[in-house]
């Protein structure tokens, strides 16, 4: 990336700073003036969002709502937070607990607090943009681990080590329903994960926002149940996906130790999280709303999980290869036979043409591979819009694949 401008003397780290496709897909669809089905942004629909609760608690103004907060994080928060683990079964403690302005915040200060420049980061490929991104930021080489329908294939970590000739500091995975491919990594997975951590001397970084949001199979113990308090686990979490992305709220739950420094860090960016979200959010919580919420999420998102598979493979066959998530937002699909040859790149303005827009495959990787494959979250749109939307991504794939002729069928302005 060439990032000179002139008579501006530039840190070499700006050459790393990739910006995120995900991100700026935001501003691109709001700038759209037809209608487009919305496939692209991870982030929950306007009508699951428990709004009319927030509205309360921001006007119930608590005391001290508009001051500068502790960093470690608003103490109701906290509480209610560790509270919620120990219902989830999750091992924890409000010594280890860090409330961070959204889950970027807690990957931030975790790639900050381990990389210099040139020290290995293992993600998964593909794995989600902003992680990469933010490895990135901090100058690290990146790793890329091959997934299968048991996520990241942990099992050729040692080979792909040896290749690097150089032992990863940090191993970045998304344990659940993972973004973008919708897998979960296994039980057996994650326990030898554990072991190639202590024997590389490398920390595991725990990216979880969609854990939660199982609504299918079985429960897959995490880190900090099958090594509770080990200090090579840092959990990011994130309240976005289960309740808001604009609230901006998550938690970092690490070693006490690491948790200092990590407060050290946040006060070098942010002072404290947003006050006035993080007592909507304690307030919230305090009511005993979430545990009923999420179950209500669950069946919604079964609901379109189940819609958006049967819409693809009635529309696509084999033509298309889906996976099949046990929770979370994302399924990741496979072109294939005739639309073999398609980059998703390249469809992609003739998709947003045809009314719906999702996420290239490429912008997953450090590689810019997965050329044919993209990603699609079936969590923002009702079954009706989601058969709506397959049926605009089967026009703007049978136009790319040469099938029909550009502009036939096309909804430009329709709406
Ligand atoms: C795997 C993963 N990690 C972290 C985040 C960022 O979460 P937040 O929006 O809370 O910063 C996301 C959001 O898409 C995500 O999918």
């Amino acid at each position: 990336m060439n990032t000179s401008i002139p008579g501006i003397r530039l840190a070499a780290r700006t050459e790393r700073l990739t910006g995120s496709v995900i991100d700026s897909s935001t501003a691109l669809l709001a700038s759209q003036t037809h209608d487009i089905v919305r496939f692209a942004m991870g982030a929950p629909n306007a009508d699951l969002i428990p709004s009319a609760d927030f509205a309360r608690h921001f006007t119930a103004s608590p005391e001290g709502m508009y001051d500068y907060g502790a960093t470690e994080g608003l103490p109701e928060l906290v509480k209610e937070v560790h509270e919620y683990l120990l219902r989830e079964g999750v091992p924890s403690d409000p010594e280890r607990l860090l409330i961070t302005t959204g889950g970027m915040q807690g990957l931030d200060i975790a790639f900050k607090m381990l990389i210099d420049p040139g020290d290995a980061v293992i993600v998964e490929a593909p794995t989600y943009t902003n992680g990469i991104g933010t490895a990135s930021s901090y100058q690290a080489r990146i790793i890329e681990a091959p997934m299968d329908e048991n996520g990241m294939i942990v099992e050729d970590l040692p080979d792909i080590v040896a290749a690097a000739g150089q032992t990863p500091k940090a191993i970045y995975t998304i344990p659940n329903f993972q973004n973008p491919s919708g897998t979960t990594l296994s039980e057996s997975r994650r326990r030898m994960l554990l072991e190639l951590a202590e024997q590389w001397d490398a920390v595991i970084i725990d990216d979880d926002p969609y854990g939660a949001l199982r609504f299918e199979g079985k429960h897959v113990p995490g880190f900090a149940q099958l090594s509770p308090g080990n200090p090579r686990v840092i959990q990011v979490r994130t309240f976005s996906k289960v309740l808001a992305p604009g609230l901006r709220v998550g938690w970092l739950d690490l070693d006490p130790a690491l948790r200092q420094l990590a407060i050290n860090a946040k006060q070098a960016m942010d002072t404290c999280t947003n006050m006035p979200m993080q007592h909507v959010i304690a307030g919230y919580l305090r009511e005993g709303s979430l545990d009923d919420h999420l179950a209500g999420l669950r069946t919604v998102y079964r609901e379109r999980k189940i819609a958006m598979r049967h819409e693809l493979s009635a529309r696509f066959g084999d033509d298309v290869q889906t996976t099949d998530p046990e929770g979370g937002f994302f399924i990741w699909l496979t072109l294939k036979g005739r639309y073999a040859e398609v980059d998703t790149e390249e469809l992609f303005p003739a998709a947003l043409r045809h009314g719906v827009a999702y996420i290239p495959g490429p912008a997953f990787t450090h590689s810019g591979t997965f050329r044919h494959a993209l990603r699609v979250c079936f969590a923002t749109s009702t079954p009706e819009r989601i058969a709506e939307g397959v049926e605009r991504l089967g026009a703007a794939l049978d136009e790319q694949a040469g099938l029909v002729s550009a502009g036939a069928g096309s909804q430009a302005g329709a709406k």
